[in-house]
């Protein structure tokens, strides 16, 4: 291994350094590889064992073939602690991903990403005074953006399980510019000193802010904003990540970290397109999380009995069932799946409409419905299902409010003005089936569900779906 095979600048390159930077190459495909498949639900199984390869692969070798800053080969010293370490912490992560509920899939997602952050803040802790240090700046920003994106996670984390409230009021911006401001400052006078590295104090000063700063940063946002925002503190800890991996001149460790950077802003930013809101309405708290903003609409709802819905669905041609939230909370997936093969055993036609932000999560109902064993090709994307609604006999709405809500389309000033939405409403006729008249995320009265064609099921979606399928049986 210790075999050279070149030498540059003074730099050996063993046969070692060979077989690790080849090592990296393949990782960084098996992650590129990995995220292409995570993309669609069919192949997201399989794109989440590539990418996780990839990653074993680049961290048995790093332990095996680890070099110095310059090339030299290091013996690790404490192999034995990080072997108990990584089966601790790897037995912990089979056990609560096999334990976690769907509903709760957000709020573990972002306890992993908090222990993302913090390894990237504690690298940059221990390695800003380490004098053999040379790319300084990088390291600060690992340690600033690491620190922010643990303490924001953790906020969000408790946010989600219902153990943090939030803290309301306008002041909040003011408090965090001037913390942002400060956190910048202190940043640059580290970095224009002779040697900052010295400067330990400050260093630490500027971690406690740092966690501050993310802690103040997350408090105000609405619980139902937190997709968003964990998607974007995700980014933060892949770039922070990708900074460590500067420091240790580590090509696996810079690429995960973009990788998981750009995937988490992308995700972000598809996720506010889908809600028709920008980044700094969700951060500076638009709607949400029991916001009181509210839009009487007039008007009366007219109920459909349970014989009156099975036999409008039994001799129907074509139905789309439009999932929502309230399908996710009542755990409906699986009778819903239940109905769409009872229906289609009689000969109706049956599809799945999918909006991009039904549920709390991106992707919360193709995973449900998987789940179900809901064939994929049934699941049919916003803009697809909405040039066949128009033909359509019955559109079922299950639990979905907002992704199905017309003042989107019809009211200017209502705050989901100019949101995507499913047109359920051009369907012939429409079921919803909620509990009774409560109101989505948005927090705002849905049209919808006063329109001419839309009858209400009201109850819990999975007794009622039960009870449509038995209704159904006896035809
Ligand atoms: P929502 O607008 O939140 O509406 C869900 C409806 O389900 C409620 O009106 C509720 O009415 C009903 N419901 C609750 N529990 C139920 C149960 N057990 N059985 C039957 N119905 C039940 O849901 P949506 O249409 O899926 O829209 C999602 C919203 O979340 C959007 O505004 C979106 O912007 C937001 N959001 C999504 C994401 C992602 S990435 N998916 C991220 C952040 C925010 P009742 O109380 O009357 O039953």
């Amino acid at each position: 291994m210790d075999q050279i095979l070149d030498t540059y600048n003074g730099m050996q390159f063993t046969v070692g350094s060979a077989i690790l930077e080849f090592s990296y190459l393949l990782a960084a495909i098996l992650f590129v590889v990995g995220l292409k498949k995570l993309s669609h639900p069919e192949t997201a199984r399989k794109g989440n064992f590539w990418a996780a390869t990839g990653m074993l692969l680049a961290m048995v070798t790093t332990l095996l073939l680890h070099e110095g800053r310059d090339g030299s080969r290091i013996q690790i010293q404490n192999f034995i602690v990080i072997i108990i370490t990584l089966m601790v912490g790897g037995t912990a992560g089979i056990i609560i991903s096999k334990k976690v509920r769907m509903t709760a899939m957000p709020e573990l997602v972002s306890f992993f990403n908090a222990t993302g952050g913090a390894a990237s803040a504690l690298v940059g802790l221990i390695e800003f005074a380490n004098p053999a240090n040379e790319s300084l700046l990088v390291t600060l920003l690992g340690l600033v953006i690491g620190s922010i994106a643990f303490s924001g996670s953790m906020i969000a984390f408790g946010k989600l399980n219902g153990s943090i409230g939030n803290i309301h009021g306008g002041f909040m911006k003011y408090v965090n510019f001037i913390l942002l401001a400060g956190l910048i400052a202190l940043s640059v006078y580290l970095l224009l000193q002779p040697e900052p590295n010295k400067y330990i104090v400050t260093i630490y000063i500027l971690f406690g802010l740092a966690l501050v700063y993310g802690v103040l940063f997350v408090m105000p946002i609405g619980g139902a904003d937190m997709p968003v925002v964990i998607s974007l503190l995700n980014s933060l800890t892949g770039i922070a990540a990708a900074m460590a991996g500067f420091i240790y001149h580590n090509l696996a460790m810079i690429l995960g970290g973009i990788f998981v950077g750009a995937a988490g802003s992308i995700l972000t930013l598809l996720m506010c397109k889908a809600m028709n809101r920008s980044l700094w309405n969700v951060i500076l708290g638009g709607f949400g999380g029991g916001g009181g903003v509210t839009g009487e609409t007039g008007g009366t709802v007219k109920e459909i009995t349970m014989s009156d819905a099975a036999v409008l669905l039994a001799y129907s041609q074509k139905v789309v069932i439009i999932p929502g939230y309230g399908l996710a909370v009542a755990q409906a997936q699986h009778t819903t799946h239940e109905l769409e093969k009872l229906l289609e055993g009689k000969g109706v036609q049956v599809k799945f409409g999918i909006h991009p932000v039904a549920g709390r999560m991106p992707g919360h109902m193709n995973v449900l419905l998987a789940e179900a064993d809901v064939p994929y090709d049934k699941l049919v994307e916003m803009d697809e299902i909405n040039k066949e609604i128009g033909a359509t006999d019955v559109v079922i709405v299950v639990g979905a409010n907002d992704v199905v809500n017309p003042a989107a389309n019809e009211t200017p000033g209502s705050p989901i003005y100019g949101m995507p939405i499913i047109n359920a409403s051009h369907a012939k006729n429409v079921i919803v089936m909620k509990r009774g008249m409560g109101k989505g995320y948005a927090g705002i009265e849905n049209p919808l569900f006063f329109k001419d064609n839309t009858r209400m099921l009201f109850g819990n979606a999975k007794d009622t779906i039960q009870k449509l399928v038995n209704e159904i049986n006896t035809l």
